[in-house]
């Protein structure tokens, strides 16, 4: 098995960059299907989402408009539990069907918050497709309508996910090497 070292930590892939594409079609089928003639509003959580949402938007087929928010409150392999507060929303989503694009849903913490921020703005509708759900790290319950991969408690980078600012680029997924 081939590891690579990022810091002081090996890593060993565990979803190819083949899987990853094949998983957002199905995602991205399941939106077209459920949005046709809806225009919803993608809103993509920085900065783990960006491959993810690049390769989402590129499988829709409706008419949709894309814009992107941020948090930070993730630092090394552990979340802080501080979470800080939304950034970048300047436009309107009063009456939108809204569509939250998160890299992965872990303690469930920051989508807990973005729905408690966005919710009393008064959209249409609000639903969560995120790349990966880690069920078992969950804190509080978050309904994520989408998702293209559920994992155990491991500890991952690639593909937008970071190890403390490194790993983003790698185009698969890793596991940390126990
Ligand atoms: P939360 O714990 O659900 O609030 O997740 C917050 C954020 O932590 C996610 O959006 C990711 O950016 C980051 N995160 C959670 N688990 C991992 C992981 O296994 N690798 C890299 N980043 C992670
Ligand atoms: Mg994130």
């Amino acid at each position: 098995m081939s590891t690579i070292k990022i810091h002081d930590k090996l890593f060993a892939v565990s979803i190819t960059q083949n899987m990853i594409q094949e998983e957002i079609k199905r995602v991205a089928a399941e939106i077209n299907r459920d949005y046709k003639n809806k225009r919803p509003l993608m809103i993509g959580v920085l900065n783990g989402s960006f491959m993810f949402v690049a390769d989402l938007m590129k499988n829709l087929n409706i008419e949709c408009n894309i814009s992107f928010v941020k948090f930070s409150s993730y630092e090394g392999t552990e979340t802080t539990g501080n979470i800080n507060q939304l950034i970048g929303l300047t436009e309107s989503i009063e009456g939108r069907d809204i569509i939250i694009l998160e890299d992965i849903v872990d303690t469930g913490l920051t989508m807990h918050k973005m729905l408690e921020t966005i919710t009393p703005l008064n959209p249409k509708s609000i639903a969560i497709a995120s790349l990966i759900l880690k069920p078992a790290r969950l804190k509080v319950p978050v309904y994520v309508k989408y998702s293209a991969f559920t994992i155990p408690d491991r500890f991952i980078v690639g593909y937008g996910l970071d190890y403390d600012g490194l790993g983003r680029n790698l185009p698969d997924i890793y596991d940390a090497v126990e």
